[in-house]
Formats: C-alpha cells, sequence, structure tokens
C-alpha cells in the first residue's frame, strides 16, 4: 500500500515498491459482470474504464481482472483462445491499455489472470492438434492418447473431470484428449518445450503492457505424471501420496514457476503473482508461495469455514505461521466467482454437514451446490431456506474481522454492497458447465456471477442499456451502488470506511491473540495498537477499553461498552 487515498480527481504516481502486494487489498472483477458500457448486455473494458473511480473512493490497492481473452465462455473465460488478445466482446487491446493507464493513474495497480493447465479448443494449437495426425508434434502440446477396448471405443482411463462426466474426449480419428475441466478445456501438456516458451512469452506480453502481476489458474494441475499403465480413479486415490499424485501438485509443478520468477524478475518492480492451487495440505501449499516461485498462493480456509471463532482462529494462526515460513504473505478470501456468496452461506439454514444438503435437497426438489467438501442448500427462492438479515451481519462481521488481519485480502465485486447469492436463475438462463455436467443436481456458480446493480432502477439496474447477460433479481434495486451510497449503515459504507481505514491503519504483518475468556470472541491486536474484536455469538460481550474507529454491525452508534452478537469492533488505543 504505497499510495494514501487522495481526492478522486487526482492523478496518483504509483512508486515502484517490490513489496506492495504484501497488505495490499485487491478487488477482483468478473469483466462480463461488472459494467457494460456498449450496452450490448455483457461487461466490458470500457465499463471498467468508467467505474475507475468508484474502485478509488471504494480504496482498493489493486484489480485483479478475471479472464477478458476471446474465448466460446465454455466455462465463463477460462477457455481461452488467445492468451495475447481481448474478446472483441469485452473491447480490444488499445482499451486495455487505456485500462490499464485510467487504474494506474487512480493509484490502482492491475493483476490478470493466465490460465496455464489447458486452453479452449478454439485455441490455434487444438485445431492444429485435431487436424494433425496421431503422435504428431501438434497433438505432443496437448495430452492425447489410445483408448481402451479391443478398439480403443473406451476412454484411457476412467477419470472424472472436476466439472462432472468422464476428463476424456474422444476425437474422430478414435484417439481421446484429456481435460480435467470441461470437454472444451484441453489440458496442455507441460513436458513440451513449446508450451513453456509460449506461456514465458505471454508473461512477458502482459508485464511489457504495464500489467503489474498474475492470478495462476488451477497451478496445481500443470505436471502430470502420465507413464503407462495409467491407473484407475480408484487406485489414484487409494495411492495418494502427496507431491506423487499423477494429476496434481507434483513437486516438478515448481520448476515451471522457477522459470516464470526469472521473467517477472525481469521487469521493475517484479511481477507478482498468486497460485490458486489446491493441494492436500496447508504445507504443500506454501511451497508456492515461496519467493523462488509464484510468491503467494490462495489460501482458501475462511471461504470453506462456517461463521465459527474457533475455525476462524485456528486457520488465521496457521496461516500467518505458514506465510512467515515461506517468505510470503497470506491471503483472506470469502467470497470469489466460484462459491456461495457469504451473506448467504452464513444465512443459509440447512447445509452445513456434507450429505445433509442432499438429503433436504431431494426432499425439496432442489440443487445444491458443493463448496470444498460441503454441500450448500439452494432453494427455487431464497427466502424459505435463508435468513437474509443474519447472514448480512456475519457476513459484515467477518469481513471486518478480514481486513484487521495482516496479509493480504481478496474482495470479489458485488461483496462490498452486501450482495446475496442469486439463486432464482432459471435452467434456461444458465450458463456455468458444472449445472451442465451434473445434469443440475448442482445449481453451479452463476449466482455470484449476475451482473451488478449500479442503479436502483433501468433495464439492468445500470449494468448497461439492454438486458444482463444473466438475470438480475428484484430485490438488487436496494442492494445497488445507488441505494448504497445514499446510507450511510450500507454495507457499502461501511466497506469504503474499513479500506480507508486499512491504510491508515497498516501495521507490520502480525497479531497477538488477546485471550476472551470466551469461545465465541475473537480479540488481536497488530504491533501499532490497533484492535479488532469480533463476537460470533448472540449474547453479547464485554467491549475492551480503547478508542472505537469502526463497528460492522448497521445502526450502532453507541455501544455503551457492549460488544453485541455477531458484531465486529475494530479500537485504537485511548488518546
Ligand atoms: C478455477 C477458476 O477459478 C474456475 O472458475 C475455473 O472454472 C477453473 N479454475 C478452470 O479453469
Ligand atoms: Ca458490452
Amino acid at each position: 500500500m504505497t499510495s494514501s487515498l487522495s481526492p478522486v480527481t487526482e492523478t496518483v504516481t504509483l512508486v515502484p515498491d517490490a513489496n506492495w502486494w504484501r497488505q495490499a487489498t485487491f478487488y477482483q472483477i468478473y469483466p462480463r459482470s461488472f459494467a457494460d458500457a456498449n450496452g450490448d448486455g455483457i461487461g466490458d473494458l470500457r465499463g471498467i474504464i468508467t467505474r475507475v473511480p468508484y474502485l478509488r473512493q471504494l480504496g482498493v490497492d489493486a484489480v485483479w481482472l478475471s479472464p477478458f481473452y476471446p474465448s466460446a465462455l465454455a466455462d465463463g473465460g477460462y477457455d481461452v483462445d488467445d492468451y495475447r488478445d481481448v474478446d472483441p466482446r469485452i473491447g480490444t487491446l488499445a482499451e486495455f491499455d487505456e485500462m490499464v493507464t485510467a487504474l494506474h493513474e487512480a493509484g490502482i495497480r492491475i493483476m490478470v489472470d493466465i490460465v496455464p493447465n489447458h486452453s479452449s479448443d478454439r485455441h490455434v494449437w487444438f485445431q492444429e492438434a485435431l487436424a494433425a495426425p496421431a503422435g504428431s508434434p501438434a497433438r505432443e502440446r496437448y495430452i492425447f492418447r489410445d483408448g481402451a477396448g479391443a478398439d480403443g471405443e473406451l476412454p484411457p482411463t476412467d477419470w472424472q473431470s472436476i466439472f462432472g462426466g468422464p476428463a476424456w474426449t474422444r476425437v474422430p480419428d478414435g484417439q481421446w484428449y484429456l481435460h480435467l475441466f470441461a470437454k472444451e478445456q484441453p489440458d496442455f501438456n507441460w513436458d513440451n518445450d513449446e508450451v513453456r516458451a509460449d506461456f514465458r512469452t505471454t508473461l512477458r506480453f502482459w508485464s511489457d503492457r504495464g500489467v503489474d502481476g498474475f492470478r495462476v489458474d488451477a497451478a496445481h494441475g500443470l505436471v502430470k505424471d502420465l507413464t503407462e499403465p495409467l491407473p484407475s480413479a480408484a487406485q489414484m486415490s487409494a495411492t495418494n501420496v502427496p507431491g506423487r499424485n499423477r494429476l496434481f501438485d507434483r513437486d516438478e509443478v515448481h520448476d515451471i514457476y522457477a522459470d516464470w520468477r526469472r521473467v517477472f524478475d525481469q521487469y521493475t518492480p517484479p511481477r507478482i503473482a498468486v497460485a490458486e492451487a489446491w493441494t492436500d495440505t496447508a504445507e504443500r501449499r506454501a511451497r508456492y508461495a515461496s519467493p523462488e516461485g509464484l510468491g503467494q498462493a490462495f489460501n482458501f480456509d475462511l471461504l470453506q469455514a462456517g461463521f465459527d471463532a474457533v475455525q476462524f482462529r485456528r486457520i488465521i494462526t496457521e496461516n500467518l505461521a505458514l506465510a512467515a515460513a515461506s517468505g510470503s504473505s497470506t491471503t483472506w478470501v470469502l467470497s470469489n466467482h466460484d462459491v456461495v456468496r457469504h451473506p448467504t452461506r452464513y444465512g443459509l439454514i440447512a447445509g452445513s454437514a456434507p450429505g445433509e444438503a442432499a438429503e433436504a435437497a431431494e426432499a425439496v426438489d432442489t440443487a445444491i451446490m458443493q463448496v470444498g467438501g460441503r454441500e450448500w442448500l439452494l432453494a427455487g427462492g431464497p427466502e424459505d431456506q435463508l435468513d437474509r438479515a443474519r447472514g448480512i451481519r456475519r457476513a459484515r462481521a467477518a469481513t471486518l474481522l478480514e481486513l484487521a488481519l495482516p496479509g493480504s485480502a481478496y474482495l470479489y465485486q458485488g461483496e462490498e454492497l452486501g450482495l446475496h447469492e442469486v439463486s432464482e436463475i432459471p435452467d434456461d438462463a444458465r450458463q456455468d458447465p458444472a449445472f451442465f455436467r451434473n445434469k443440475g443436481v448442482e445449481v453451479g456458480r452463476d449466482g455470484c456471477r449476475v451482473p451488478l446493480p449500479w442503479t436502483r432502477g433501468g433495464s439492468s439496474f445500470g449494468f448497461g442499456d439492454a438486458g444482463a447477460h444473466l438475470p438480475q433479481p428484484a430485490w438488487f434495486a436496494d442492494v445497488s451502488v445507488e441505494a448504497e451510497e445514499a446510507d450511510p449503515d450500507s454495507t457499502l459504507s461501511l466497506y469504503r470506511a474499513a479500506l480507508r481505514l486499512r491504510r491508515e491503519l497498516e501495521s507490520e504483518e502480525s497479531l497477538e491473540w488477546i485471550e476472551t475468556g470466551r469461545d465465541d470472541v475473537l480479540h488481536f491486536r497488530r504491533p501499532n495498537g490497533w484492535e479488532s474484536i469480533t463476537n460470533f455469538g448472540t449474547a453479547p460481550a464485554p467491549l475492551p477499553a480503547g478508542r472505537v474507529v469502526l463497528a460492522s454491525a448497521p445502526g450502532v452508534r453507541d455501544l455503551r461498552g457492549e460488544l453485541p452478537g455477531e458484531t465486529t469492533v475494530w479500537l485504537t488505543p485511548e488518546g
């Protein structure tokens, strides 16, 4: 955090600082759903440019831009046709440059998503591979194998893709290709030197355009051991040894990131990266965060936890220790484009234990969303399953706790409005492959990807002049930017105040726990005296001495020495 918040019109000069990311607040933009400037129902780069003053007023340090590349959108843009271009429906390279300049002049850095595990099936290399014969160099850039069975009519293995259905798809000449995700997302062969060289070129391409860093998609998947005989899915899970799994988190993947680090370090300041890496243990995840590798890794532990003080404390302590050991800073995430938004998770009545949601879903003929081994029940209409007010109250408390922690915080667009998950999406409007490949059993991730409401009314609540590519619910009016800007108690006002204070109160990267005598109350102090205390329970708790600088609960004016339930308060030393 090298720039302090200045009036929204003044141009900021970003000071080159190799450590700018360590405690930065990142704001994730899912570009198709952020703001639509040309009125075709799809968010675009021009829309982002027009909202730079909004981002600046919000007080974020950096934007992470989800894929904006040419794509058939089989997986919301994570199926990339061309890594060095902009989807014409979203903008042009010239507009990309303009956006980078506008963000930088507002003191906001930019990180782009890079998707190295797989391309789209429309990528020129995959098209070449399809046109070329088995065993050709063009096929070597992907993972093609002959099938099993007398005529190769069966897939090489029984492996399932992450979105459901087989992980192999057959091509007309009879071979099969591997795709860990949708069939439109063929996996690259990272043993291939051309693949390695091409990604280095892509990293330089965006770095040369002023991009400050990269979010690395499925960073744990690139290197695979496909030595014959290939094991079955059951054999693989029975013999799993961290680091030696055939498909994920193999030790050799770090050679790739060491190579990328050499590219990053050629820039001033060095380009940064954060890994999306799902590993068996938190220790193995920390390897991706090494300064010789990507430098930072997402820690999704809070996102998978309930609103529970014991879990929060354990997760915070563990991740701060891991970050210190790896030399990185940790990352906190409560929501992103892949999960049910946190106000909804915290307000859902059912669905906390695996299995429980599935049973309930069957009973009421509804659908479930799976997040990290847990299931969340999503009803046709939210009201019967959801205590909305409680969900928001808890989400605000969790967010304020998150923003007081050492390390960087990754926010997801719309969470500053306290948006709930949108569950009212008809089946025929859904887009997520997880919905289709699971035949609707999982509703998928569209509910957190609905275009943002900027105004109370209008054809798409100010998102654009036309409609929105996913339907917006009527309740968006009251949680629009326009509605919340006018309300000092709104979630938007809370985020703005919190982010302003977070800059002012910036402290060294550690904390000290203060015992509260209650299992459901967490209290910690940062080295500069800034304190955060959260009551996860419902019974009020005593409020410690200090000057209250912010409280998460709406409408709280005078606390009278008491910390209400499901509330976080920030304190600074008296005097
Ligand atoms: C993780 C991304 O966050 C998700 O949206 C995507 O579907 C998969 N990786 C595959 O690229
Ligand atoms: Ca548009």
